[in-house]
């Protein structure tokens, strides 16, 4: 059966094992397994990161990756999610999807013969997270054992990913939101099943008490534009900043995904300060896709 990664928990068997990967692929040890195979990468939203990182990804392992924005092709036109998946098939080796909504991540992984990976949807963004428990590894030297508290939308793609992650990875994540914005209990249902720590409150005196990682995402994800004034005043006063920085350990590491809105979700200082991993966390994104691409492909 082909394999697709849609959520973490199509990698919860071997995500030790990506994550060791995409640490040696960055110490330069990769071979060229995608020579002669295409990538084709569907957007219906904007991208830098993925985007970039996985064509570059794909030329470093001697493949080719092809940018389809939705409105280029005939998807944005009203061609099925089935029929793109079908004839896609047909051309190239794997298809990389960032979509608006998890149903048709499912809809298009269902249809296509190859690999499908998820490049962000409403629900998850597994690339991204496997990108930063590797940083997360290369800084701490380990993951089990270690505590992420995680500030903001904690009903976003990237929040349920981190959930998920951190109990694969046996760490202990908490989700510091406005209750309006905590995660979905199957997430945390899922996390608990594999064993996973998982915490939720709204934010107090200590929200980051204990954490090895602060972590946060933009506060209006692609997607959420039409609440965004509405959002800004609900998650007034979860701005990570250097005071919610000094409740943490002292040697905790800051991380967000990017792209990054600075003085809401969090400050200049911190994202800048000599704590963040920001800029490392990006640059992992190519090497974690790179393992992940091995893993699909082995
Ligand atoms: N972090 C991330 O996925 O960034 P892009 O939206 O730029 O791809
Ligand atoms: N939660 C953000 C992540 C961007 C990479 C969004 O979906 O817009």
């Amino acid at each position: 059966m082909k394999k697709d990664i849609i959520s973490m928990l199509d990698v919860k068997d071997d995500l030790k094992q990506i994550i060791d990967n995409a640490i040696e692929m960055k110490k330069g040890n990769y071979e060229k397994i995608m020579k002669g195979r295409t990538m084709a990468m569907i957007f219906e939203k904007s991208s830098t990161r993925t985007r970039v990182s996985f064509e570059v990804a794909m030329e470093k392992l001697g493949g080719h990756a092809l940018f389809l924005g939705k409105n280029d092709i005939q998807l944005g036109r009203g061609e099925s999610i089935q029929d793109t998946a079908m004839v896609l098939s047909r051309y190239v080796d794997v298809i990389m999807y960032r979509a608006y909504s998890h149903e048709n991540m499912k809809e298009l992984a269902k249809h296509a013969s190859v690999p499908v990976i998820n490049g962000l949807d409403d629900k998850e963004h597994p690339c991204q997270v496997m990108a930063d428990l590797m940083t997360i590894k290369e800084k701490k030297g380990r993951l089990k054992g270690l505590t992420m508290v995680y500030f903001g939308d904690g009903n976003n793609n990237m929040a349920h990913s981190l959930i998920l992650g951190c109990a694969i990875a046996g760490m202990k994540i908490r989700i510091v939101a406005p209750r309006a914005f905590w995660p979905e209990e199957y997430y945390i249902e899922e996390a608990r099943k594999l064993g996973g720590e998982v915490e939720v409150e709204e934010i107090g005196e200590d929200s980051a008490r204990e954490a090895d990682v602060v972590v946060t995402d933009t506060w209006v994800s692609m997607g959420d534009e039409a609440e965004k004034e509405e959002r800004l005043r609900i998650f007034k006063g979860y701005t990570v900043d250097e005071k919610i920085m000094a409740q943490a350990k002292e040697d905790a590491i800051f991380m967000h995904c990017l792209p990054a809105y600075y003085g809401y979700e969090v400050t200049k200082e911190v994202a800048y300060g000599k704590q963040s991993v920001i800029f490392d966390e990006a640059e992992n994104r190519m090497w974690a896709q790179m393992a992940i691409i091995k893993w699909l492909f082995e």
